[in-house]
């Protein structure tokens, strides 16, 4: 029996290249896992959004999924709210879940400072909601990147804890963290991260960015005056970082990157490195594209999506109101 594998992407903002960087790896591992990926619309509204944005940015993110090569016959790729058993085990799995858990929550306590006029209960409860995806699916790995461990691990508590109580009734599962180290940051501030939130457009690659964007903003991106590229991230981390671009669009290991571009100054790398990220992107942005062009196409395989998913979500709820002695007739 092949493995079974979930994950989930907020629909805020546009997808960035950090996005892009955990979610290539989402379609190769169909080849030998059973693969379900989530839209997850629930998750993102412990921040106020706007009615419409909400549903213009769920449409998109479910169109990047499948523009990124998840196969709606292969695959599950669905939307979260779609499916109303992740609501309904949050509360059950809320039950086996700690205070003081969720107070250690590093994603938690950073929120909760960016937002201070809004420290809402769904931002806290957020790990429970993200444990009730995984667990209602069997899933045995979470691929995920760096920032995320922590959440699955937590789900993986609340597996264990449950399944302590009452039996093995649900899949322990375990993060999947590929590329950790190779985290991608801001163009323009490359101690910090890429963000979709960056107020300065520069700083930040979007999916959808066409060739000469991605060229305008890559030669526009920090370095320093040395001139070698090396990967030291303490010491060099605008270039460090490029090099992490052209790494993760080429699949080329640092060593070879550095050997390619010895004695050849930061003109000709930054070119190569805007043309293999651009040759990565742009082919997902037209697709991307096409996906959005037909709505009925759109809502036909979200909708099929959820049948499929439902179908399993159910079967899991079930087993854990049997478990837990809720009576049914
Ligand atoms: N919290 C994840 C993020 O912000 C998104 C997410 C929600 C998720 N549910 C999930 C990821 C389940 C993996 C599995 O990136």
């Amino acid at each position: 029996m092949r493995k079974r594998v979930f994950s989930g992407v907020q629909p805020t903002g546009r997808l960035t290249f950090g996005n892009y960087s955990t979610m290539r790896h989402w379609p190769k591992l169909a080849d030998d896992h059973d693969c379900i990926y989530c839209v997850v619309d629930l998750h993102s509204v412990t921040i106020t959004r706007k009615p419409e944005e909400l549903r213009n940015e769920t449409r998109k993110v479910f169109a990047a999924l499948l523009a990124l090569g998840i196969d709606p016959d292969r695959d599950i790729p669905f939307i979260q709210s779609h499916v109303p058993a992740h609501s309904e085990l949050m509360w059950l799995l809320g039950c086996h879940t700690m205070f003081g858990e969720l107070s250690r929550m590093t994603q938690f306590k950073d929120k909760s400072a960016r937002h201070a006029t809004n420290v809402n209960v769904g931002l806290f409860t957020y790990p429970v909601l993200q444990a009730a995806d995984i667990l209602l699916y069997d899933a045995h790995f979470v691929p995920v990147g760096e920032d995320q461990r922590q959440h699955v691990e937590l789900s993986r508590d609340i597996c264990l804890r449950f399944n302590g109580r009452y039996g093995d009734v649900l899949t322990v599962p375990e993060p999947l963290i590929k590329g950790a180290g190779a985290r991608v940051m801001s163009l323009s501030e490359p101690s910090e991260k890429m963000s979709k939130s960056d107020p300065n457009e520069n700083a930040t690659l979007f999916v959808t960015d066409g060739r000469d964007t991605i060229v305008k903003k890559i030669k526009r991106a920090v370095t320093d005056s040395d001139g070698a590229v090396r990967y030291d991230t303490e010491n060099k981390p605008g270039v460090a970082n490029l090099m992490t671009l052209y790494h993760i669009s080429t699949d080329k290991p640092f060593g070879e990157i550095e050997r390619e571009f010895d004695g050849r100054g930061y003109g000709v790398f930054k070119a190569a490195v805007a043309e293999a990220v651009a040759d990565c992107l742009t082919p997902v942005g037209q697709r991307l594209n096409e996906y959005l062009s037909d709505a009925a196409q759109l809502d036909a395989l979200a909708r099929r999506g959820a049948e499929k998913a439902s179908e399993r979500a159910v079967k899991t709820l079930e087993r854990v109101y049997n478990a837990m002695g809720f009576y049914k007739c």
